[in-house]
């Protein structure tokens, strides 16, 4: 697949760190297809992370997750799923890879400064979740 999905997560938003990682996304060289800055509801981050509903860290999720504003977008490049996350580094910044954007801007395991897709059907659904068919062109 060459299309992904993307969240600026509310920790990276309220630090100032939305041009640093579009800067960053850019020198990848991922072309941009949609993108927006809104706030989720706990509902919607609740349906959004579905998949965690179980795990023990959902509640801490999805509260984070609705706490400020989020940048949310589609991004394309060949191979753009595995290319992406190459890019984001390990969910865990103590894990993560010298020049990765959560190297550079995540805290903590929680407030990680960027989601990223996980697969091509994820990428799919994930990106119709917050943009219309005329907004991802
Ligand atoms: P995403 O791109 O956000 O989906 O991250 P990921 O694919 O690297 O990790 P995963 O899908 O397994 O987990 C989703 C998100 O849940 C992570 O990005 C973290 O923000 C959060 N998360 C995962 N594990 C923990 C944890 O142990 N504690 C807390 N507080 N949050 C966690
Ligand atoms: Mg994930």
């Amino acid at each position: 697949g060459n299309r992904t999905f993307t969240m600026i997560k509310p920790d990276a938003v309220a630090n100032g760190h939305i041009g640093g990682i579009l800067n960053m996304i850019n020198e990848a060289g991922f072309r941009i297809v949609a993108m927006k800055m809104t706030q989720l509801s706990a509902a919607k981050a609740g349906e959004f992370y579905a998949v965690h509903k179980e795990r023990p860290f959902y509640g801490e999720l999805v509260e984070f997750m609705s706490s400020g504003h989020i940048v949310a977008a589609i991004l394309e490049k060949d191979n753009a799923v595995e290319a992406f996350r190459k890019l984001i580094g390990a969910t865990n910044p103590a894990n993560a890879e010298e020049g990765t954007i959560r190297k550079k801007y995540a805290e903590s395991i929680g407030r990680n400064a960027v989601h990223g897709s996980d697969s091509d059907e994820n990428a799919q659904i994930e990106g119709d979740f917050f943009f219309s068919g005329l907004e991802k062109f």
